[in-house]
């Protein structure tokens, strides 16, 4: 396997999300946990990643020295190129106006790395973002491409197989950058390329009982696709010390919450306790109208009922969470002060402290489709696996104003007939979220001969790739008048029909 050697980069998940698309296993150890993970793994090959420090600064973090003596093939990436090149007796000096975007690099050399990949005299584009950079290189190295930014953007000694690039090729914007890591593990490290989703699913359900032991485990199932691969993947490592707990608000889409009951109850044996408690959501919601409100007391509400089932189940010592990297980054940021809340977000987050319980997480290291994959790998239907991500606090906060129990049918109803609209249509998953929202505005119609007067209903579909931003996606003029002649014939309570046109920024996705 590879071993990555995080310094800190905000993208250092994403270098071992490129070894894994080469099929070879890789595992990220905090570069002050290193010499223990090399001795555990004993890697083919290692990658140090890039970091906020500077080599100038005193406590700056270093690659174990005997690393170097290891005999195995090291890439540095950006701060990883700096600290090797230091470490090796070379010298870093503080950049005087960085490096920061697109670059382009030329290849002045052949190497190893860019073998059956890049030729002396191409230039290549890049993604650079540096401030210091090697100013005079070790014994052994060359420089072999070049930038106008960074005389040394690639260097390598090939004897030693040691190589370092200035530039972030794990990034999108590098467009190379895949393939070059795939070089680096596959052809110049030599491992196979054969390592796929099941083997993850093994080494993880190794881990899990590793963890574990003979404790017992509880897991908050939300209806989302993370929470559930979650618990599918560790009943798979634990079986029955595994108990599911589903808190049902009653804010669900419609027939979601049977849908979760009889996937782990039927399908797959999960022992499972589903909380009704749709009328204490209900009832605490009566009255509350402000976005914010509504969002802080099903958080909080969700967390009671919770806990007050984990104490019932009792002995559980650990809880399970499908957390993601993306949730990850988000949670330690590097940007310095504090960001200002745009929503309270739900999720089982502050859970842990309170009852004092160890955290499972399997998912932690997986991005958002390669959760998806790892889904399908365990069996998960598909209607499951490729389903829209769909908030914490559910159908409330697509219901401004007051939530009330005839306002979730309502909803439930136009929203089931909109997203049967855009399956049949084929849009399903070219959509990234696509939901209906009631507004708490009545207007006048007509139908037959009478005069109607209700509420005003809004279809919002996006597309994004993460969440944080995201585009309209542009129904046909046709496909959307007939969603909402349907919605408007078959949903009593709903005489109009609006399409939201607003993207991410200035709007966000949900409507609160
Ligand atoms: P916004 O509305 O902020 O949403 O553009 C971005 C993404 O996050 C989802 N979302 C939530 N997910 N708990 C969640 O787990 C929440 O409280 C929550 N609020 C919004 C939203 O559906 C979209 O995918």
């Amino acid at each position: 396997c590879i071993l990555i050697v995080d310094f800190g980069s905000q993208v250092t998940q994403l270098i071992a999300r490129r070894v894994r698309e080469a099929g070879v296993y890789s595992e990220i150890a905090p570069f002050n946990a290193a010499d223990a993970a090399f001795d555990r793994l004993k890697p083919k090959g290692i990658i140090l990643s890039g970091g906020p420090a500077s080599v100038h600064t005193d406590d700056s973090p270093r690659a174990p020295q005997r690393f170097f003596e290891a005999g195995i093939p090291i890439l540095g990436i950006c701060y990883g190129q700096q600290t090797m090149c230091q470490q090796l007796g070379g010298s870093v000096i503080p950049g005087t106006t960085g490096e920061f975007g697109r670059a382009f690099i030329e290849v002045v050399g052949r190497s190893a790395l860019f073998d059956g990949l890049w030729k002396e005299g191409e230039r290549h584009q890049v993604w650079m973002s540096h401030g210091d950079k090697v100013d005079r290189l070790p014994e052994g190295f060359h420089p072999i491409a070049i930038s106008e930014g960074a005389p040394y953007a690639v260097t390598s000694d090939e004897a030693r197989r040691f190589f370092g690039v200035q530039f972030h090729p794990e990034v999108v914007h590098t467009p190379d950058g895949g393939k070059l890591i795939a070089n680096f593990a596959r052809h110049v490290c030599g491992l196979a390329g054969d390592w796929t989703m099941a083997e993850f699913r093994a080494a993880k359900i190794a881990e899990i009982r590793e963890q574990v032991g003979d404790g017992k485990v509880i897991c908050g199932l939300s209806g989302g696709v993370d929470s559930a691969v979650a618990a599918v993947l560790i009943h798979e490592a634990i079986g029955d010390q595994l108990t599911c707990v589903f808190v049902d608000h009653g804010l669900m889409r419609m027939g979601e919450a049977d849908q979760v009951v009889s996937l782990f109850r039927e399908h797959y044996g999960i022992p499972l306790v589903h909380v009704n408690a749709e009328t204490l959501f209900l009832n605490g919601l009566k009255g509350v109208t402000d976005p914010e409100a509504k969002r802080k007391f099903i958080g909080k509400t969700f967390i009671d009922v919770f806990e007050s089932e984990a104490k019932k189940i009792g002995g559980a010592e650990f809880l399970a969470q499908g957390t993601l990297y993306p949730d990850v980054i988000e949670s330690v940021s590097f940007t310095g002060g504090p960001s200002v809340t745009i929503k309270s977000h739900h999720n089982v987050g502050g859970l842990p402290e309170r009852m004092h319980m160890k955290l499972v997480e399997p998912l932690r290291e997986l991005f958002k489709d390669e959760v998806r994959e790892l889904g399908r790998e365990l069996g998960l239907p598909d209607i499951f696996v490729g389903r829209h991500p769909f908030p914490g606090p559910g159908l409330a906060i697509r219901i401004p104003g007051e939530v009330t129990k005839e306002r979730c049918d309502i909803l439930r109803k136009a929203d089931a007939i909109y997203l049967e609209e855009i399956r049949n249509a084929g849009l399903y998953d070219a959509i990234w979220q696509a939901f209906a929202v009631l507004l708490p505005v009545r207007t006048v119609g007509v139908m037959g001969d009478y005069r109607t007067y209700d509420s005003v209903c809004a279809l919002r579909a996006v597309t994004s790739t993460d969440g944080m931003t995201a585009d309209i996606f542009p129904f046909d003029a046709s496909f959307l008048s007939r969603v909402a002649t349907r919605i408007v014939n078959e949903v009593s309570g709903i005489n109009r029909v609006t399409y939201d046109y607003t993207s991410k920024p200035p709007g966000t996705i949900e409507w609160e």
